[in-house]
């Protein structure tokens, strides 16, 4: 179900006029919505109360550059507001960034306004400690400048097995929004552990690779933010070599240059420095001895990773809670097999699916697909597997097929199966509430069983995608619909014939 790998290698092709579509889709970890980038969203604040007296001491502040965390990521940048925020205010000698190059690139570079060695935002009390756990609790002093700080913060890390921790911070006084995902592991009795874990009343949270000494997490819960609607936390990294944050287009290594990688599910074109079709916030980094760990924040909401040259990550999202997996490897492939455990692992892909594939937007005919495929079988192109995008179906919409132009499809399929290639036909997975009623059984089922992911007051959230008129998305959170969707395929496969689909 995950979209990226499959419409990737055609997106290209599809006309630039028509490329805004918002995908709502089951992924692996995250379903969201909602709103554009971070940066802009807390533009509009109200006003905040300051319990500080404003600004700090000047050599609390003189902090070298790779070592400034930002306070102030709301733009514009105020002097006063970051004052107020107990924060140093320098502004930075790299002033190439504009506010209006944020939106196009994900270079941040050094913040104007940085946490001061001193900054106090929460303070650390009641530390429990004993085999198998530590408890404390985190409470407000001075103002975030974010509106509604969460006063009291419960942070609990569980010491799962020797290679696995878990370092949740929760509202200890109410419920937040929790990604309602199986998450798969065992407290188990430790003898090896190959972590420490230390946690001071300065608030300086560590995890270490006994061994080595590496540092594995390392935060300073002073200088959480913990806001309803913003959450912030930075932690040092072993070394520079962090691979993941997907999905984005640039490969998998990332880079530590004041960059900012967004995950929040989008689906526009593959284009450098924008998020993508998948949410993935789980990153790998690489040791300087070699051995490898992995962080995985268990959070679905739209979210912002900065890397900068410390080497630190910090973490950003609008809304849930902090709920991080640290797993110590010790090969990189140790690490990717202890988070497939705890998220659960992909289905086996067919062998079929790792051939030759064509595929392009805008064959617009069966003639056209046919003659395209034979063009490259005459010329000697391997090729196991067809594909139509979805300019096979009627209007865009999902489970028809175009009964002028693609008429003879079954018989296409049909013929492609007995010289042993395969079809896929690609879908959206989000339905046209547009049509009469009672003639698209897609919406009018899901309708009937009240599927469809909701908007803020209440009704079906609806949005342009690709079908002409407006879509609404079945939400894969609720435990009908995959059974909803899975009898629309059914009875599409039995109408067609079709063996294969991509979403
Ligand atoms: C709360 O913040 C103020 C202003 O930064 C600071 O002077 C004070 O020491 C802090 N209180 C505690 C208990 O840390
Ligand atoms: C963590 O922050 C507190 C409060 O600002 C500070 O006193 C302490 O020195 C910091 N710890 C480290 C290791 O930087
Ligand atoms: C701490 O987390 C563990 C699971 O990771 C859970 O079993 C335990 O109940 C939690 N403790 C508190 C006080 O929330
Ligand atoms: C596809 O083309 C082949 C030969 O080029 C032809 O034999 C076949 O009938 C065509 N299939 C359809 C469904 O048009
Ligand atoms: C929710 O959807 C309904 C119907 O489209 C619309 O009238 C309403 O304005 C929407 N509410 C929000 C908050 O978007
Ligand atoms: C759907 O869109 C088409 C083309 O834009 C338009 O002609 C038609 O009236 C629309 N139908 C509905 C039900 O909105």
């Amino acid at each position: 179900m995950d979209k990226g790998n499959y419409t990737f290698i055609n997106e290209e092709s599809r006309s630039p006029s028509t490329k805004r579509k918002i995908i709502y889709i089951c992924a692996v970890v995250v379903i969201g919505f909602g709103v554009g980038t971070l940066l802009f969203y807390f533009i509009n604040g109200e006003s905040f109360r300051s319990h500080g007296k404003g600004g700090s001491k000047p050599d609390t502040c003189s902090i070298p550059d790779v070592e400034k965390f930002d306070c102030h990521p709301d733009r514009p940048i105020s002097e006063a507001e970051c004052l107020k925020r107990g924060c140093c205010y320098i502004p930075a000698s790299d002033l190439s960034v504009k506010d209006s190059d944020l939106t196009k690139s994900s270079f941040l570079g050094v913040p104007s306004c940085f946490f001061s060695r001193n900054h106090k935002g929460y303070e650390i009390d009641n530390i429990i400690k004993d085999a198998d756990h530590i408890e404390a609790t985190l409470s407000r002093n001075i103002s975030s400048g974010f509106p509604k700080d969460v006063q009291k913060v419960h942070l609990n890390i569980t010491f799962i097995d020797n290679v696995n921790l878990r370092i949740k911070l929760t509202d200890a006084d109410s419920n937040r929004f929790e990604p309602d995902i199986p998450l798969h592991y065992k407290i188990v009795h430790k003898r090896n552990e190959l972590y420490t874990v230390e946690l001071g009343l300065d608030g300086l949270l560590s995890v270490k690779r006994k061994a080595t000494g590496a540092i594995i997490f390392k935060t300073n819960l002073s200088q959480l933010v913990f806001s309803n609607q913003f959450l912030h936390l930075s932690s040092h990294t072993a070394s520079s070599y962090l691979y993941g944050l997907g999905e984005q287009k640039e490969g998998i290594l990332r880079s530590f240059n004041w960059m900012r990688y967004t995950i929040f599910n989008q689906g526009d074109l593959p284009v450098p420095h924008r998020n993508l079709y998948g949410s993935h916030p789980f990153y790998l980094v690489l040791e300087p001895n070699g051995n490898a760990n992995g962080v995985f924040l268990v959070n679905s909401n739209a979210m912002d990773a900065v890397l900068q040259p410390t080497p630190a990550i910090s973490l950003r999202t609008i809304g849930g809670v902090l709920d991080f997996f640290v797993m110590l490897g010790l090969s990189p492939s140790d690490v990717v097999e202890q988070y497939t455990s705890i998220v659960g692992r992909p289905f086996m892909v067919p062998y079929w699916s790792l051939g030759f594939h064509l595929c392009k937007y805008g064959y617009d005919s069966l003639d056209n697909t046919n003659e395209t495929l034979q063009r490259n079988l005459d010329k000697g192109v391997p090729i196991d597997v067809q594909w139509n995008d979805i300019d096979f179906m009627k209007r865009y919409l999902d489970f028809t097929y175009d009964p002028v132009n693609f008429a003879k499809l079954p018989e296409f399929v049909d013929d492609l199966h007995a010289r042993g290639m395969h079809y896929v036909a690609m879908f959206s997975p989000g339905v046209s509430n547009s049509e009469e009623p009672d003639t698209y059984p897609p919406y009018d089922e899901a309708a009937k069983l009240d599927l469809f992911v909701k908007n803020a007051t209440g009704s079906d959230f609806e949005a342009k995608v690709w079908n002409w008129n407006l879509t609404v998305f079945p939400d894969f959170s609720n435990p009908a619909t995959p059974s909803y969707w899975a009898k629309q395929f059914q009875k599409y496969h039995s109408e067609l014939n079709l063996m294969e689909f991509g979403l």
